[in-house]
């Protein structure tokens, strides 16, 4: 009997884990490298980085406008003020906006749908923003753009309607930039779900085997461009994919770019990283809060970029030498910087420069001179730097004596400093498995920790020897939870929550206007569709911190307080305690878990998916019965059944 149980916990326990970890593995990461740029013996003149205005161009991009009928109405305007002030001069190719074009959130924040009028107003945005520039303009779907959207074909999905790009396409596209030196692709990812619930259950993206082929395919056409940009809205490491995953299906392209996490809140305006492929992930900051925007150029096929912020004056940046911690020699040709007779830069400016002053490693070179349009040069030997890593520093003044100053480091050798290190695990992890792991591991831990005591016929043999307060206290915890454990009106109830909320469905809710879905942690069911599971593990990680465990703790801490027990569970009483101590320790404890229990029922899940929600809701509204139902037992503890559990 007591082997059985012991057996069956452990295959549950195993099976929790299976579940969830199985898909974590992911063998193909390494060896993905594509070397695309060989040197030429002898490459032609005119491929030489120089002092010509040739093989060069640039183009902009901007993400999270989150234009709202409810929350800071500048947002359009500005981005109308960007294209008369900045477009204009800066004349880009091509203008990237990678999602969240609109806000689709209720003014409480917590519900969301589709607004055409806000979507009229980005519409209108586009026309007023064209008479000031000569941009193809290449926007996507961000998690916002989708909330509440049933299907691509519906009447809902207003980026068909409004968005430069949705007349002709539904999901991702391949644009080609050509020119007469070169081939260049953009490819759009769109990982938005399909349906679109509404949010919080859309933060994550997802890639339906759909889409991957349709990204091949893109991939597969536009394999002999000079350089492939990859866009999308989500980072790699908030899309849900099987293996060998986006990152291999990108390998041939220099960079992803994307958006979503904005700066984090300031804390990581730079979030860029270089994956095992060699590929760039740069995020880009909102236009939401921040008004920032990221010029990046292809100078000789040389990749450089520069985020900056509505008001920033004059933009500048240096394309040779390529700033080092950027560098990717298997997708760039950067031997043309050891080759190179020019240091390269790009000035953009409202008013006349009066002088490019050019330092490396602190000493003045010189001026640079102006070629034409925003490319200035200065004569340079890069095989006095031929090792370990220099800066280059541009001190740049107009004729109204405002100055800017640039620095980068370079290398001619290869060497590069290593990226920041919190941006390099955001962007690099695959965020919905580890969520997944933590939480698998969480109940899987909690199961067995209970399973164990549960077998133990007496607890004292396990207690730790020494008197030191820590063996005290572990100690005393060790025979309360074990009280638990033993206590069969207790122990079931609270391993089958566990387990509820592992397996089975949290609640039901409209999670697109006409169409209930049901969620369960591994996934969503909505409109005849499964969404995979994984901004819930991260919910679930909340429920089983912020109810489970704490409510174990109050069962286990009231059980002891109330009843005393031997040693083996022979003799079971029930102790006297004071009204005070009855209320502090139990009445309180219950309360404010009830109560914080029914502050989340009532709020989150409902305000987003409706009061189904609440009426459907077994593991949050469960929890309240479930709580009542506890505290209620501890009084009400049958003291045969305590002793029939002893199995000995
Ligand atoms: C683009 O690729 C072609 C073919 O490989 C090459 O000849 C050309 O120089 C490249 N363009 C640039 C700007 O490097």
């Amino acid at each position: 009997m007591r082997l059985l149980h012991l057996i069956v916990l452990y295959f549950v326990g195993i099976a929790v884990l299976c579940t969830f970890i199985v898909d974590l593995i992911d063998s193909r990461t390494g060896n993905d490298h594509v070397t695309k740029h060989k040197q030429s013996e002898n490459e032609k003149n005119e491929d030489k980085m120089g002092d010509k205005y040739d093989r060069v161009f640039w183009i902009v991009q901007i993400s999270d406008f989150h234009i709202s009928k409810f929350f800071d109405k500048q947002r359009a305007p500005d981005v109308v003020r960007f294209c008369k002030d900045y477009l204009s001069v800066i004349k880009p190719d091509i203008v990237l906006a990678t999602g969240d074009l609109v806000d689709a959130k209720e003014r409480n924040g917590r519900g969301s749908g589709q607004y055409r009028i806000e979507w009229e107003e980005y519409h209108k945005t586009l026309r007023e923003c064209s008479k000031f520039h000569n941009a193809r303009w290449l926007d996507i779907r961000g998690n916002h753009d989708a909330f509440d959207v049933p299907d691509l074909q519906s009447q809902q999905n207003l980026y068909r309607q409004y968005s430069a790009q949705g007349l002709e396409h539904t999901t991702s596209y391949k644009y080609v930039h050509t020119t007469k030196y070169g081939k260049y692709s953009f490819i759009s990812v769109d990982a938005c779900p399909d349906p679109g619930p509404r949010r919080p259950f859309n933060f994550f993206g997802q890639l339906n085997d759909d889409r991957v082929t349709e990204l091949q395919r893109h991939r597969d056409e536009t394999i002999d461009s000079n350089q492939t940009v990859w866009f999308g809205h989500y980072p790699t490491s908030l899309i849900v994919q099987d293996p060998p995953g986006l990152k291999h299906i990108m390998r041939q392209g220099i960079v992803y770019l994307c958006g979503h996490l904005h700066t984090l809140n300031g804390l990581m305006p730079n979030m860029y990283t270089r994956h095992k492929t060699g590929m760039l992930e740069l995020e880009l900051g909102d236009w939401k809060d921040n008004r920032i925007f990221r010029i990046l150029v292809f100078d000789h096929d040389i990749l450089s970029f520069l985020d900056a912020s509505l008001g920033e004056w004059p933009l500048v940046i240096i394309t040779n030498p390529k700033n080092a911690l950027f560098q990717s020699e298997s997708h760039e040709p950067l031997y043309r910087q050891r080759e190179s007779t020019h240091i390269r830069i790009l000035i953009f400016h409202t008013v006349k420069i009066d002088s490019v002053a050019v330092y490396i490693d602190n000493r003045f070179l010189g001026n640079a001179h102006h070629v034409e349009g925003p490319l200035y040069v200065f004569q340079w030997n890069p095989l006095s730097y031929s090792t370990a890593i220099h800066s280059i520093r541009i001190t740049v003044e107009d004729i109204e004596g405002k100055k800017k100053n640039v620095q980068q480091p370079f290398s001619i050798d290869g060497s590069r400093p290593d990226f920041l290190l919190a941006p390099r695990f955001l962007l690099m992890m695959n965020i919905s498995s580890v969520g997944k792991v933590v939480f698998a591991v969480m109940v899987f831990v909690y199961i067995l920790f209970l399973g164990f005591l549960r077998q133990c016929s007496n607890i004292r043999n396990f207690f730790f020897e020494g008197e030191s307060l820590l063996e005290y206290y572990v100690n005393r915890w060790l025979w309360k939870l074990w009280l638990t454990a033993r206590t069969n009106s207790i122990y079931y109830p609270i391993l089958g929550a566990i387990l509820y909320v592992t397996f089975g469905p949290w609640f039901a809710g409209d999670f697109l206007e006409n169409h209930t879905g049901v969620l369960f942690v591994w996934g969503l069911f909505v409109n005849g569709s499964f969404i995979p599971g994984s901004h819930t593990y991260f919910y679930g990680i909340f429920h089983v911190i912020t109810f489970h465990v704490p409510l174990l703790l109050h069962l286990s801490h009231s059980l002891d307080l109330l009843y005393i027990a031997s040693g083996n569970l022979q003799e079971v009483k029930v102790r006297r305690i004071t009204p005070f101590q009855r209320i502090t320790q139990t009445y309180l404890p219950f309360a404010i878990l009830f109560l914080f229990q029914l502050f989340t029922t009532l709020t989150e899940f409902p305000g987003a998916y409706g009061t189904k929600a609440i009426t459907l809701g077994p593991v949050r509204t469960g929890s309240l019965f479930l709580t009542a139902y506890l505290q209620y037992s501890l009084f009400h503890i049958p003291l045969q059944r305590v002793q029939s559990v002893n199995y000995s």
